[in-house]
């Protein structure tokens, strides 16, 4: 028989023992893993092979890049020769970290020319991705790109076209989207443990200056160890300064705010969880109120996107919110809102919670009760759990691991990976409408599925 979502939602509440009230809790479900009542582990069966040596550089290797790097590097087979970044202070870090050995550079072309490369990680500031992931493959060389896959709606095609003409793997780097938590939250939708999607909302709260964008900018930043030159090459030509060096998520020309930031990691957690595409609508406000430090960016945002039916999903709602200045540092969610219930999700858990109160679908115990007449009393239920954590094993490397993994399976086994081209435009293009919207102060319309514009009115 064809499954459809609601046999496959019925085959859901079986397990859970909650078909019909009158059924017993089944649990099996809960019983395999379980260690503590409503609590179930979440792990991986399948194994990774390690069989040629693949060699990498890093390309921009502030924070993310180096970590990435480091992750990289865990995984069987993997060996970093070379490291490009604009800043001396850089270069000569990952010498500490990596070996004297390795090569360095402020060229970005000199790390694509080097046939000993066969893959790289892009870990600069977002208005690099575009060029440098383009020249990357034409080069001939495999991509992880760091999230937003692009810096302006404009730049998605020539990334898309390029992975189609060269056949390389390209991964983006939103990594929740290779976690078990994803993968438990994609599973749990599909059998139908929250009903029928309707709403999804996210959130984050920072306040710490270096959460907040105010990284510490070294006391040898200077033209003189800075290439600013190259740096400004592809946008706005100004003097040298180091906040828009050191501090570029602040700055329109260089960084994509909190939704470009933020919001994609979100966009590429809900959009692979559900199969979307994207929303239709977008729709942003926010201000600047309280960081009056020169940023050109809101620290308050607020998007709302609205996603339409599709034959994987009905039409939902999702709501973002982000604010900078109410000190609950760290707080972060997704959260999935059903007909009968809602998950929070994250990399490494996902907490189900199944509404309260159910109607009887027993159609016999219904009957039964119709024949009895109106002096019946009901019989009591047995309730169904109301709240289920699925949480990753003790020792789950996490989705950064996976995430990479998933990148270099691809490339040793001409494979796909989880988040192509397509797929991070799809998760960058409503984060920079989200800009564009708070920018221009109107609405902006989206075809998600042949990624254009629609410009209304
Ligand atoms: N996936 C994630 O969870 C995650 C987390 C943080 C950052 N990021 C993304 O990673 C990227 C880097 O962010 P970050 O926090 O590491 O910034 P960062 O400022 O710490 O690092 C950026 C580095 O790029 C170098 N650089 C700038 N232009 C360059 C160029 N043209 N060629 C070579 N090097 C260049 C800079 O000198 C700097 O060292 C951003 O796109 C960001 O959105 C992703």
């Amino acid at each position: 028989m064809k499954e459809t979502p609601e046999s496959s939602r019925r085959g859901f509440l079986k397990k859970l023992g909650t078909a019909s009230a009158a059924v017993a809790i089944g649990s099996n479900v809960f019983a395999r893993d379980t260690k503590t009542g409503l609590f179930t582990y979440l792990k991986r069966t399948d194994s990774f092979s390690a069989n040629d040596r693949i060699n990498i550089a890093l390309i921009g290797a502030g924070g993310q890049g180096s970590s990435d790097t480091e992750t990289a590097l865990q995984i069987p087979g993997i060996k970093l020769v070379a490291v490009c970044d604009l800043y001396d202070g850089r270069l000569a870090d990952a010498k500490k970290r990596w070996g004297a050995d390795i090569f360095t550079t402020k060229v970005y072309k000199e790390i694509l020319a080097r046939p000993d490369v066969d893959a790289v990680i892009i870990g600069t500031p977002d208005f690099w991705h575009q060029t440098i992931s383009v020249d990357a493959m034409h080069a001939g060389k495999h991509v992880y790109c760091e999230k937003p896959m692009v810096h302006a709606i404009t730049e998605g095609p020539a990334i898309i076209k390029a992975q189609k003409e060269t056949g390389k793997v390209y991964q983006v780097g939103s990594q929740g989207v290779s976690s078990l938590g994803n993968e438990k939250a994609k599973e749990l939708l599909k059998a139908g443990a929250i009903g029928q999607l309707n709403y999804a909302e996210g959130f984050w709260a920072r306040r710490g200056a270096v959460e907040v964008w105010e990284y510490p900018i070294p006391a040898d930043a200077s033209p003189q160890t800075v290439d600013w030159e190259t740096y400004i090459s592809n946008t706005v030509k100004r003097p040298f300064d180091e906040k828009r060096f050191f501090r570029w998520r602040n700055y329109v020309d260089y960084g994509t705010g909190m939704a470009g930031d933020l919001f994609v990691h979100l966009f590429s957690s809900l959009h692979f969880i559900t199969g979307s595409l994207g929303p239709q609508k977008v729709y942003a406000s926010g201000g600047l109120r309280f960081w009056h430090d020169g940023r050109e960016v809101p620290d308050v945002l607020l998007g709302t996107f609205d996603y339409g039916e599709t034959t994987v999903h009905p039409a939902f709602n999702l709501s973002l919110r982000c604010n900078f200045v109410d000190g609950t540092s760290g707080t972060t969610y997704l959260r999935l809102v059903g007909s009968e219930g809602a998950m929070d999700i994250t990399w490494d858990d996902v907490v189900l919670k199944r509404n309260k109160t159910f109607q009887n679908d027993d159609p016999f115990y219904a009957e039964k009760m119709r024949n009895a007449g109106p002096g019946a009393v009901e019989r009591k239920h047995m309730l169904p759990p109301e709240e289920i954590t699925y949480a990753a094993e003790k020792g789950y490397l996490g989705g950064p691991y996976d995430h990479f993994t998933n990148f270099f399976n691809a490339i040793r086994s001409g494979g796909k990976v989880v988040e192509d081209a397509t797929f991070g435009y799809r998760a960058a293009a409503p984060a920079l409408l989200c800009n564009d919207s708070y920018f221009k102060n109107e609405a902006m319309h989206w075809d998600p599925e042949n990624m254009v514009v629609v410009k209304k009115g």
